[in-house]
């Protein structure tokens, strides 16, 4: 247990910069097999996820993942009924770092997996690391990564708005041409 985590964002994005559809369905389109392994690889190494209420990351691990659930549904910060992993957390009612002392997770990293409003709020608290996953693949319309982005504003505009640069780019998938970019605090 510490006083406050490594943070790193995960995301795959089209070339828009969307993350899901309008109908906050996943795209077919980003469900490319070396990205999905990066990520769940990525996930096996935290020592904590955190999401909105429909961003889980799915597979046979989730249930038994520590997870910070971010929600308006709580006023103060418990643990869910039905699974004694996950904290409810409300960001507009108590601050992270008494969120994270109440998941009581081991040193390490947390994973921020989204959605859109989650991405956003982290790049408030500050991440150590966002691990943006380039598809070629069009979904022009949609829910974008951080909120503003779309309608000419890039996926990565944000990240450089709160200091972070681009530190390398690494091809995930030469057939699809997937790349994943690591940007980090300057
Ligand atoms: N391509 C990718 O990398 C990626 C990543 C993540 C998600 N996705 C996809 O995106 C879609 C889900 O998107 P979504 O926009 O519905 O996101 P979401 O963040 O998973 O869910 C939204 C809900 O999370 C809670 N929430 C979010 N921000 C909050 C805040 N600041 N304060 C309090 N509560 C907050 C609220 O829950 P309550 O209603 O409980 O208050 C809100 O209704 C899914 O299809 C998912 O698969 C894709």
């Amino acid at each position: 247990m510490s006083s406050r985590p490594r943070i790193e964002g995960y995301a795959i994005v089209s070339r828009e910069g969307m993350i899901a559809k309008s109908d906050g369905s996943f795209p077919e389109e980003l469900k490319i097999p070396a990205d999905q392994q990066f990520y769940q690889e990525s996930l096996d190494r935290a020592s904590a996820v955190a999401n909105g209420r429909h961003s889980a990351e799915g597979g046979p691990k989730e249930k038994g993942r520590k997870r910070i659930l971010v929600t308006r549904r709580v006023q103060r910060i418990v643990h869910d009924a039905d699974n004694p992993n996950v904290i409810l957390w409300n960001p507009a009612t108590a601050p992270f770092d008494e969120a994270w002392q109440k998941l009581n997770a081991d040193d390490g990293i947390l994973a921020v997996v989204g959605g859109t409003d989650v991405f956003g709020l982290f790049l408030s608290i500050g991440y150590d690391a966002f691990f943006l996953s380039r598809a070629q693949a069009s979904v022009p319309r949609g829910r974008p990564v951080f909120p503003g982005v779309g309608h000419g504003v890039a996926a990565e505009e944000p990240l450089k708005q709160h200091g972070l640069v681009l530190k390398e780019t690494r091809m995930l998938d030469p057939v699809s041409e997937t790349v994943v970019e690591e940007w980090v605090p300057k």
